[in-house]
């Protein structure tokens, strides 16, 4: 089996500032990212801006500026957060960059050449703000405006000559990918959605537009730009250097392993882009997982919404890793997360400050008061310690299981379990009282920074920088993080010195606040 690992975020609009939306799917892929990292994958993350097409040409305008100053001035915004959110992406493409631009223009001869692609005539409704082509049956009239009943965003006629793409032809082939390949669209119920629509029958989409000029050219006919969904899609394989098939990002990463998105935009990923693919004779993707919406309230938090929840604010009142583990714990992942300051206090106090917190400073307490700072020397483990410390061997396989298949939330679930009996095993072993039985407290207390230790691997791609402070106070550093050793239950070396450690989450003061 390859030990390569590819995943991405989709490319965001920046057509505004981003918002908490935008930073849950990084958050989300950067923990899959770094997983598999310390599972021992060699990881390619990848995240970006989609900088072309109408929305954004009159996002500039309304800005008074030119399309690419407009893009260059909030992608920037966009790549600040990434770095904000500490992602751990290996790149950060921008569809206006010369590399992408190249990229997508062969795919666009290649599909030309193989008579994938005709000139006609387009005449329907779109929607700008999707960047969407609706059908009849798709639109509806809202306070006397005709709007998609999919996004709620208003339609526009449209009427013009535009090339189009076979995409009916390719309708069994897709039926056949989504069978062979059972878990290409997931989570199971976004699956069934997206065949009953490719059931109904396709028809063939249009993928150039005349009207405006921010695009990509069409390389024959430059009075055409390509449909900004087909330039956008192919930034998964523009930074990998496609058409270069014999490059070693290439060829090490493709196809991805996972494309991570919101639901929003599912039938992109999951019917037009393996559509592009295969027409072009390149293997699809291995898998896409529609998440579902951060709400605020009842509706979708977005731009165009004005309902927005700003993710820098958050972060400066409560810190990054407190907002990371809240999405990740909190959003039932497939699933839309209502999200609230309240919520995220409550968060903080018990699973954090009360829970991992406490059980790090109680412990290396102990060892400052008890034995020296040091790793202690310990005698056999009796059937309670190896009951506690093998739970992590009799799980292994499970917990590699849940990420491989986007079960975050189970994920979760089996670290606040082991923080529960670890805090339990610390209390029910009372080393205090130990301290006629030396070696007894010596075992307690190699047992509980072993579950420390256990515990923070685990807990390391969802908080790197908090778990980085722990595993410090062994000696660790990021590079020797191996998911592996959570099963070996002699990790620690005697006597290595434990550096004390700083309190890692303030608890909040609830009703004052
Ligand atoms: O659609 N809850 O860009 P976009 C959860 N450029 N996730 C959300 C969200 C919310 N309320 N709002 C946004 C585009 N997202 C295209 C993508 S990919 C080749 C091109 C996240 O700026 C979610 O991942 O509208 C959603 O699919 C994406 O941002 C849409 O970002
Ligand atoms: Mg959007």
């Amino acid at each position: 089996m390859s030990k390569n690992y590819y995943i991405t975020t989709p490319i965001y609009y920046p057509s505004a500032k981003p918002h908490m939306g935008h930073a849950y799917s990084s958050i989300v892929v950067d923990f899959f990212a770094r997983f598999k990292k310390i599972e021992g994958y060699k990881v390619f993350f990848l995240t970006g801006t989609d900088e072309h097409g109408l929305k954004i040409q009159r996002a500039a305008e309304k800005n008074k500026k030119k399309p690419l100053e407009f893009c260059d001035q909030i992608s920037k915004t966009f790549k600040e957060l990434s770095k904000t959110l500490n992602l751990s992406n290996n790149d950060f493409i921008r569809t206006t960059e010369k590399r992408h631009q190249k990229s997508v223009q062969n795919l666009w001869n290649v599909l030309e050449k193989k008579g994938e692609i005709y000139l006609s005539k387009y005449s329907g409704w779109y929607s700008v703000s999707d960047e969407a082509f609706y059908l009849d049956n798709e639109i509806e009239t809202v306070e006397g405006i005709k709007v998609a009943k999919s996004s709620g965003s208003s339609v526009e006629w449209l009427e013009e000559e535009s090339y189009f793409f076979k995409l009916s032809k390719w309708q069994n082939k897709l039926l056949d990918l989504y069978e062979k390949n059972s878990n290409f669209i997931l989570p199971k119920s976004r699956k069934n959605e997206v065949v009953s629509f490719v059931k109904s029958g396709l028809k063939d989409l249009s993928v150039s537009r005349k009207s405006f000029s921010w695009g990509i050219k069409v390389p024959s006919n430059n009075d055409h730009v390509i449909y900004v969904w087909l330039d956008a899609l192919t930034n998964y394989i523009s930074a990998l250097n496609y058409p270069n098939e014999n490059d070693e990002l290439y060829k090490n990463f493709w196809p991805a392993d996972i494309h991570i998105i919101g639901k929003d935009i599912l039938r992109f990923h999951a019917i037009y882009w393996p559509a592009f693919l295969l027409a072009a004779n390149i293997e699809p993707p291995k898998r896409v997982y529609g998440h579902g919406w951060i709400l605020s309230g009842e509706e979708k938090m977005s731009k165009s919404k004005g309902n927005i929840l700003d993710p820098l604010d958050i972060i400066q009142k409560y810190g990054l890793d407190p907002l990371r583990y809240y999405l990740l714990k909190e959003v039932s992942f497939g699933n839309d997360g209502n999200i609230s300051k309240e919520k995220l206090e409550n968060c903080i106090n018990s699973d954090l400050a009360n829970n991992y917190g406490n059980l790090c400073q109680r412990v290396t307490a102990f060892c400052e008061k008890n034995t020296d700072l040091k790793v202690p020397q310990k005698d056999k483990f009796n059937d309670e310690d190896l009951k506690i410390l093998n739970k992590y061997n009799s799980n292994f396989e499970n917990l590699i299981k849940y990420t491989d298949t986007q079960n975050i939330n189970q994920y979760i679930n089996f670290i606040l379990d082991q923080l529960f009996a670890a805090n339990k095993y610390f209390n029910d072993q009372e080393p205090w009282k130990k301290k006629s039985d030396i070696k007894r407290l010596n075992t307690i207390v190699y047992v509980s920074l072993e579950l420390i230790r256990k515990i923070t691997i685990m807990l390391y791609p969802i908080m790197p920088n908090t778990t980085l402070k722990v595993l410090k106070i062994f000696g660790m550093k990021e590079s020797d993080i191996d998911f592996n050793s959570i099963t070996n239950n002699e990790y620690l070396l005697v006597d290595k010195k434990i550096n004390k450690l700083e309190i890692l989450f303030k608890k909040i003061d609830i009703n004052n606040d």
